[in-house]
């Protein structure tokens, strides 16, 4: 079982579509563990985006996540990092693939609509910046039998 974090950015809290969002990932047998709304600071860009900071397209970057509210939420599932980035398509819009959620509703290699940890380590430390360890919901889904065979 693995961990990762999710952002539904500000393109997508604007445009309506975290419901949406939830459901994918719900639809696909992912556990939300924890979920909030916030309002990213440019101290929290620069540490969660501290690969891109030197970056020519970072300052807008910044401005993009830090100009409206973020839901940031923990998904638990099997291989759930890779998971989760596979249902997300390339970074830009223009070069995901239909079926996938920026191939389905983004046009942009900015507002890409959703974040997802990138590997192992990625997911440890992006949780860890947005979430305190008692804020992660331990209960077990009554669902799981449903989702997969008991030895996988
Ligand atoms: O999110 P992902 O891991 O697919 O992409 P990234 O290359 O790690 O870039 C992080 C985020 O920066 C992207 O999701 C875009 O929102 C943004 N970005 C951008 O604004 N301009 C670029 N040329 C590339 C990425
Ligand atoms: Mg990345």
């Amino acid at each position: 079982m693995q961990r990762t974090l999710i952002l539904l950015k500000p393109d997508c809290v604007q445009r309506r579509l975290m419901g949406r969002m939830i459901t994918r990932f719900e639809e696909k047998g992912l556990n939300f563990v924890a979920m909030k709304l916030i309002r990213i600071t440019p101290e929290l860009a620069k540490q969660h985006y501290a690969e891109h900071v030197s970056k020519g397209w970072y300052p807008t970057l910044e401005s993009f996540v830090t100009g409206g509210p973020v839901l940031a939420a923990v998904v638990e599932g099997l291989e759930a990092i890779q998971v989760v980035r596979d249902m997300l398509g390339a970074t830009s819009g223009l070069k995901a693939a239909p079926g996938t959620i920026r191939g389905d509703f983004s046009s942009s290699q900015q507002m890409n609509l959703v974040h997802g940890s990138d590997g192992p380590d990625a997911a440890k430390r992006e949780i860890a910046l947005y979430f305190k360890p008692e804020e992660l919901i331990e209960d077990a889904p009554t669902l799981t039998k449903w989702l997969r065979a008991a030895d996988e």
